[in-house]
């Protein structure tokens, strides 16, 4: 089978810069995909960041200014991974040099930076342009949705999703750019995690119509790698809790600070005729309850396997991890990218619209934790 290349350019060679290489370089893995992306062109403002990139793969060009990789013609889609005050003006240009973009949440540092990409994206209908959020792609997640999607659940009563992290526990981890508003934005662990909190509720049309919001900041100052401390600007962890548009309550959570939780992502859906919940410290198992009167109310726990959208050589009883998320990602990205409506998955990456429904969210929240008070989500 003749497959397309489709030549990408990485600008942000950081931590998700070399996963998305590492992707592509394990691309060996997937079977049947008709488009093989080639790593072309890195670009990073440290010229340190891309040395990694250049012991690794064969590339056309490394340069720290993104300017001089979007004039290159060679590149037709980037892969861009930088900080969050960076997203509104990169992306705008990545998209205004005619290129295809996968981007990474949250997709702006606010509303308005988001609404400014957005209509960008508008104006160019020609290019494929979605954001990233991979833990859709897990077995146990794809599974859950097409019984979202069958109606599998009878009523819903209630929609708990989340995603939690330990990593900023430990008070003597050195400030990043994720500690800071000017960097991270003032949506803090929201706009952080909050985008593959909402992923897969705006997919199945959950729309959140008002939000009460707690927000903590746990560890008030952090090393600053210079001898001193620097104070910790945003928020650490968020527990939303929202009346749908849809009738039931959703509950949603995005932590940095959740002791015992690492990476871990997980969904529970509780209706009146099903129930299901998977999350990815289990990866292997998703546990469903179906109910009908008199019949006892028992969890059944499935091991899933490795039942994919898109198939690879590893046989469907063995486990599935982050990794593996990250190439059905960026296989979903190809597909869509060289098949665009006919794409053969039937599940895309997340869209800009849906950057734009967690948005509304989060800036509801922010104005939610000032008032401490409910507060509706515009859109
Ligand atoms: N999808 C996921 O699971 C996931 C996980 C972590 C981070 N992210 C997102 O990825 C993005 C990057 O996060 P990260 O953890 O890779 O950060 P990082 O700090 O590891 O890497 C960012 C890189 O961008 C570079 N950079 C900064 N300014 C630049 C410029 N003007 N031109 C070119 N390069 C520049 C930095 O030097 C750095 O190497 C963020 O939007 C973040 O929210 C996504």
């Amino acid at each position: 089978m003749s497959r397309r290349t489709v030549r990408f350019g990485i600008i942000g060679c950081g931590l998700m810069g070399r996963e998305f290489a590492s992707a592509v370089a394990r691309w060996c893995h997937l079977l049947d995909t008709d488009a093989i992306p080639e790593i072309y062109a890195v670009c990073d403002a440290n010229p340190q960041a891309t040395e990694w990139f250049s012991q690794n793969f064969t590339l056309g060009q490394i340069t720290a200014d993104y300017r001089e990789l979007l004039a290159n013609p060679e590149v037709e889609a980037v892969y861009c991974a930088v900080p969050h005050n960076l997203h509104e003006k990169l992306y705008i240009e990545i998209i205004q040099a005619g290129k295809h973009l996968l981007a990474e949440k949250p997709f702006g540092i606010d509303l308005a930076a988001c609404q400014n990409i957005l209509a960008e994206v508008n104006r160019h209908p020609e290019l494929l342009v979605r954001c990233s959020s991979e833990f859709p792609f897990f077995p146990g997640v794809q599974r859950i949705v097409k019984m979202i999607q069958e109606g599998a659940f009878g009523k819903i009563i209630e929609v708990r999703s989340g995603f939690l992290h330990s990593s900023d526990l430990d008070p003597n981890k050195p400030i990043n750019w994720k500690r800071r508003i000017a960097t991270c934005g003032e949506y803090g662990c929201m706009g952080d995690l909050g985008m593959h909190v909402l992923h897969v509720p705006a997919r199945v049309g959950w729309k959140p119509k008002n939000v009460r919001a707690l927000l903590s900041k746990v560890v008030d100052q952090r090393p600053d790698g210079k001898g001193g401390m620097a104070p910790c600007e945003t928020w650490d962890n968020a527990i939303l809790a929202c009346e749908t548009e849809n009738g039931f309550p959703m509950v949603l959570e995005a932590k940095r600070i959740s002791p015992g939780d690492m990476n871990s992502w997980f969904v529970r859906i509780v209706g009146t005729e099903n129930s299901a919940e998977f999350s990815t410290k289990n990866p292997k198992s998703i546990r469903t309850m179906p109910y009908k009167s008199g019949v006892p109310q028992a969890w059944h726990v499935e091991d899933i396997g490795y039942r994919v959208p898109y198939k690879t050589i590893t046989g469907d009883i063995f486990e599935f991890g982050f990794s593996d998320s990250l190439l059905q990602m960026w296989a979903a990205f190809l597909d869509e990218l060289v098949h665009r409506e006919g794409m053969k998955g039937d599940f895309r990456c997340a869209t800009p619209q849906e950057a734009l429904v967690s948005h509304q969210l989060f800036t509801a929240a922010l104005a939610s934790q000032k008032a401490s008070s409910t507060v509706m989500v515009d859109g």
